[in-house]
């Protein structure tokens, strides 16, 4: 899958928050973006998914050729293209277990025996160190934060989407889970070769992958682009530098 974001202007209550963003994503492809607080890393993740509250003022989003800027979110979901949310939501009455099985029916049309997705899925709990009691639990509902981010990456490891938009899949964890969670990202792209873009502020969780193209944003629009140095860069000297 590719995706490609082309001259993308965004408006969020009459604001404009997105002014004016390029950027390609190719199937296999790991991108960075990094950019100070409010500069619309979020903004952009959540114009891609088709969030109602934002506004496509002008330019497009592709994919393979075909836009899809005025798809519905679950139709979005459909062509493969997932979402992990910088704040997910804690949704009541509704177990992990229940949540991934359904979701896997209708998102990715996967129709395995039962027996393979609790396979499955009992392997990606183990593996990134996810506590046995809370896959009975209401999805989200009362997980720590760190909870919340391995369960946005279980969430991945199942749908096994085309794209991934992660949005600050390492906010919030402890130093142990980072590195659970960068090998079962690691894991998927070589199981699956997804294209990857993930929004980060900082570079520990990249020390445990390898991204190929760092993009920076500032204030709506990509200022700099380059490779894994940028990142570093960025971190001793900031973004004023
Ligand atoms: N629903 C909304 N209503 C009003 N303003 C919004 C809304 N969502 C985002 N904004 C504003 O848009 C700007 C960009 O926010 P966004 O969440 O995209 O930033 P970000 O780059 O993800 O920042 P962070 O690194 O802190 O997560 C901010 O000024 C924010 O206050
Ligand atoms: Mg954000």
């Amino acid at each position: 899958m590719k995706l490609e974001i082309k001259g993308l202007h965004v408006s969020i209550e009459g604001r404009e928050v997105i002014k004016g963003v390029d950027l390609t994503v190719n199937e296999g492809e790991f991108h960075v973006l990094m950019g100070p607080n409010g500069s619309g890393k979020t903004t952009l993740s959540k114009a891609i998914m088709g969030h109602p509250a934002y506004t496509i003022k002008a330019g497009d989003i592709l994919v393979d050729g075909t836009s899809i800027k005025d798809l519905s979110t679950d139709k979005i979901a459909k062509l493969g293209i997932f979402l992990g949310f910088q704040n997910p939501i804690e949704v009541e009455g509704l177990g992990v277990i229940n949540f991934l099985n359904t979701a896997r029916g209708a998102i990715a049309r996967d129709n395995a025996p039962f027996k393979e997705f609790m396979d499955d899925f009992k392997k990606n709990v183990a593996s990134l160190k996810i506590k046995e009691d809370l896959v009975n639990r209401p999805l989200n509902f009362g997980f720590s934060g760190g909870e919340k981010k391995k369960v946005e990456i279980l969430q991945m490891a199942m749908l096994k989407p085309k794209m991934a938009i992660l949005d600050e899949p390492d906010s919030g964890l402890d130093v142990d889970a980072i590195k659970h969670v960068a090998a079962k990202i690691t894991e998927i792209r070589k199981a699956s070769n997804p294209g990857i873009l993930l929004i980060t502020h900082y570079s520990r969780i990249l020390k445990y992958m390898d991204p190929e193209y760092v993009h920076v944003m500032q204030d709506g629009k990509i200022v700099r682009e380059g490779g894994k140095e940028l990142i570093e860069e960025i971190e001793s000297k900031g973004y004023k530098a």
